[in-house]
Parts: C-alpha cells; structure tokens; sequence
C-alpha cells in the first residue's frame, strides 16, 4: 500500500521539518510525501519518500518558474506528481503536457504519480468514462508510474467518492493501463479504511488530511487495516 500526502502551497522549511521529526509511520505502508519546492530538501533522510508536485519535460531551458527531473534528483527526489487537477485547472495542464511531462521524468529516473479525474460537469453529463478513457490514454506504461484517480468533485469539498463509484472508476482504469491506482478526494482517517480495503484500490493521494501528522499516520494505519 502507497500513501501519498499532497501538500500543495503549504508548509515552508522549516515546518516541513517538524512534521517529518513527528511522523510515525507504520511498516507495510509505503509514505510519500510532496512538499513544495523549497522544502523538499528539508524532507530528506526522514525515512519517507519525497516527491516534487510537477516537474518540467526539458533538461534546462527559458521555462521560468519550472524544474526539471535532473534538478530533482540531483537533489534526492524520489519522484513526481504530474497532472493534478489543480495543475489541469489552474494552470492550463492538458494531456499532451502531462504526457510530456511524465515520459521525461520516468525516461530521467523519476518514480511518477500521474493524476486523472472527471469535472462535476463531466460527470453529470455522463462523460465520466470517456474523459477517464482519454486521460489515461496519455500516460506512459512505466513499472515507476502509478495513477491517481481523483474525483474533481471530491477534492478539498468533503464529498468523497462512494466504495462503489470508485471501485468501478479503479476498473476502468485498469482495464485501460496496468497498473497500481490509488484514490484521491477527500480521503479522511474516517473514510480512509474503508476505500483502500477496495480490491482496486491500491493506496491513497491525500491532500488536506495529509497537513497534520496525526492524521496522515492514521490514513497510513488505515492502509494495512
Ligand atoms: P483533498 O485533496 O484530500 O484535500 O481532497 C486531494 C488532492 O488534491 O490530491
């Protein structure tokens, strides 16, 4: 089992630090954690996995505000998230980048978190399989990628998907690319047992619960329950 905390904009240096001093986590469980970009180095030699949120498909170059694969590992980067939500959202990610992306870290020696999820809109429009089915498709097939299904909807809102709905999204994905996935939205210490005791879920991306040791030690035991 894989737990993966996001950390998103949150948690400088030195709070990065502290968080890590506390953390307990439990054997069996394989922990990550993504902070920003100017605390990964505080996150080394803690005992977990350390994964940059995005990184950038050329070596060097004229990308202000990017950072590449070799930067990261020169670093000791574990891996990266690519294509979150926020990042499709936000910030104009679209498959192709996102493809882009993930072959350039795998291809420099990056472990990979790629994401995919459906909008509310695109779930009530009953559009939820084939955007699914297109985002998938622009993932590599790599033994040091895994996915994340992320619900737009049921991210940061306190709607989590139920066992039922995110067991037939893990099928369809799999069915579609081989390999590990793991849930994201709104995953809870409450909730959090019961998604990953799913047979086709295969650990979880976590991101508001991931902010407090506790509680992203709990999604952690919960992972092995
Ligand atoms: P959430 O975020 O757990 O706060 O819903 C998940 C994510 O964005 O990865």
């Amino acid at each position: 089992m894989l737990v993966a905390g996001n950390w998103k904009m949150f948690k400088g240096p030195a709070e990065t630090a502290r968080f890590l001093d506390e953390l307990d986590v439990p054997a069996g469980v394989e922990a990550i954690v993504c902070p920003p970009f100017p605390s990964l180095a505080d996150a080394m030699g803690h005992g977990v996995s350390v994964f940059a949120q995005n990184v950038h498909w050329a070596n060097e170059g004229a990308f202000t505000g990017e950072v590449s694969a070799t930067m990261l590992l020169e670093l000791g980067v574990e891996g990266a998230l690519v294509g979150h939500s926020e990042r499709r959202q936000l910030f104009g990610e679209t498959d192709g980048t996102v493809r882009l992306r993930c072959e350039r870290a795998l291809e420099a020696g990056l472990r990979v978190i790629a994401c995919v999820g459906e909008t509310e809109t695109e779930r009530e429009e009953g559009r939820t399989e084939e955007v699914l089915r297109r985002q998938v498709a622009a993932i590599p097939r790599h033994d040091a990628l895994v996915i994340a299904y992320e619900p737009v909807w049921a991210i940061g809102t306190g709607k989590t998907a139920t066992p039922e709905l995110a067991q037939a999204a893990h099928e369809l994905i799999k069915a579609e690319h081989s390999t590990a996935v793991l849930y994201g939205g709104s995953v809870k210490p409450e909730n959090a047992a019961e998604l990953m005791a799913l047979p086709a879920i295969d650990g979880a991306l976590v991101g508001g619960a991931s902010l407090e040791p506790a509680s992203f030690a709990a999604i952690c035991r919960a992972a092995i329950t």
